[in-house]
């Protein structure tokens, strides 16, 4: 029989009844060093006090009223977002599935307005994950994801991770635009270097073509930057966020320039829920932390050490690690044994990471965690390795 919950996930068997920073606690009272985050999401920790005061008094005063009203708090992230980012107009949404969708309809619709609406192709990359709606499955295009769903929404143009001269041959008069995880999360953490990405905006530059980056795993602070374009010194023209802009809120968002979001007048486009003032209201606090310099400039600091010392638990595990990946908090550990067997033995040694492709295990930590807590983290993921080692 079916079970009451769709079958679609496979999950262990762990039930957390609380969360306190860089902890999860479960049923049992096993407290787990949290090295997940929710997959990228809760970069504040959990229960931040800032942010359980800042939904309970916005609780307290009104949740939902629709986009038919005014709603100062979109108003405030909107502002705060364009306060710091390349970006001069923003879309609330709920999640980055619907962030992918809306910078899809936008990057097509520029084209439409600009009186060039065979301009539809949208150039995307193998091992890219940008959601699960029908539009974002076909954007990635794996046969993992797409399989049995068609028809797919056509118009997307599939190329080799990381290949600038892919983009160059791709490139024509059918061309919207170029979409692109800076670093796939999913993927792997798997980083697009800074002359990839900067050949990129100066192909786009030089073909009006639109840039999207997908910062939605990526951005808000994880790099030790607030978006991970910055690194590369270039902007987009449109950019998908979600995940930590919200600390666990459901909250996703789309930044365009005026210039991108042209076609994009009253009616064209909309949500329900998208900006709703309980959402709005964290989101506004999350970034209100985030995008601060010193809150930044810690991230880069612990990044660091974090790396460093992974970098001794792979030299100390050569037969179950290969090599670190990523920057700031948002690394991988690329395995020699089947990534989900670590992942697994982290469960005994009170450890949550998150497996991804590439036989990857990806440490999406708090950006709040503590020194200590990366010390502990090593300390728990070298106990786990050992418990693989032992296991073979
Ligand atoms: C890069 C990227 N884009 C889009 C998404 C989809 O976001 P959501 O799961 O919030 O719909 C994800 C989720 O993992 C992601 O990592």
């Amino acid at each position: 029989m079916i079970p009451s919950v769709l079958p679609t996930y496979n999950r262990a068997p762990l039930t957390f009844v609380k969360g306190e920073g860089s902890w999860l606690i479960a049923e049992d009272g096993r407290r787990y060093l949290d090295l997940a985050a929710g997959i990228a999401v809760n970069a504040l920790g959990h229960a931040h006090p800032a942010l359980v005061q800042t939904l309970t008094e916005q609780a307290g005063r009104v949740w939902h009223v629709s986009n038919l009203y005014q709603i100062p708090q979109q108003q405030a992230l909107a502002d705060a977002l364009v306060e710091k980012t390349f970006a001069d107009t923003v879309f609330v949404t709920n999640s980055g599935t619907e962030a992918a969708e809306l910078a899809i309809k936008m990057a097509r619709k520029f084209w439409y307005e600009q009186g060039a609406p065979e301009r539809v192709e949208i150039i995307t990359f193998q091992g890219a994950f940008h959601g699960r709606s029908s539009g974002a499955i076909a954007a990635a295009g794996s046969e993992k994801m797409t399989k049995g769903f068609g028809p797919l929404l056509p118009g997307f143009v599939h190329l080799p991770f990381g290949d600038l001269e892919a983009v160059k041959a791709a490139l024509n008069d059918r061309t919207a635009a170029i979409m692109v995880e800076p670093i796939q999360g999913e993927g792997g953490i798997r980083a697009l270097d800074d002359a990839f990405l900067r050949g990129l905006r100066d192909l786009c530059d030089t073909t009006g073509t639109l840039l999207i980056l997908d910062e939605v795993q990526c951005g808000m602070g994880r790099t030790g930057r607030l978006f991970a374009h910055e690194w590369a010194g270039i902007t987009p023209d449109i950019m998908m966020v979600a995940k930590g802009i919200g600390g666990g809120f459901p909250l996703g968002a789309v930044l365009a320039t005026e210039r991108a979001a042209g076609g994009m007048v009253a009616g064209s486009h909309g949500s329900t829920y998208g900006g709703n003032p309980l959402a709005c209201a964290v989101g506004t606090k999350v970034m209100e932390i985030i995008a601060d310099d010193a809150f930044l400039a810690e991230v880069r600091r612990k990044g660091a050490l974090f790396r460093q010392r992974l970098e001794g638990l792979v030299a100390a595990h050569p037969e179950v690690f290969e090599e670190v990946r990523g920057t700031g908090l948002i690394l991988g550990l690329k395995c020699r044994v089947t990534n989900t067997d670590v992942v697994q033995a982290g469960y005994g040694a009170e450890v949550l990471t998150v497996p991804a492709a590439d036989n990857v295990i990806r440490l999406l930590p708090a950006l709040t965690i503590s020194d200590e807590e990366i010390a502990e983290a090593v300390a728990r993921l070298d106990r786990a390795a050992s418990a693989v080692e032992a296991a073979a």
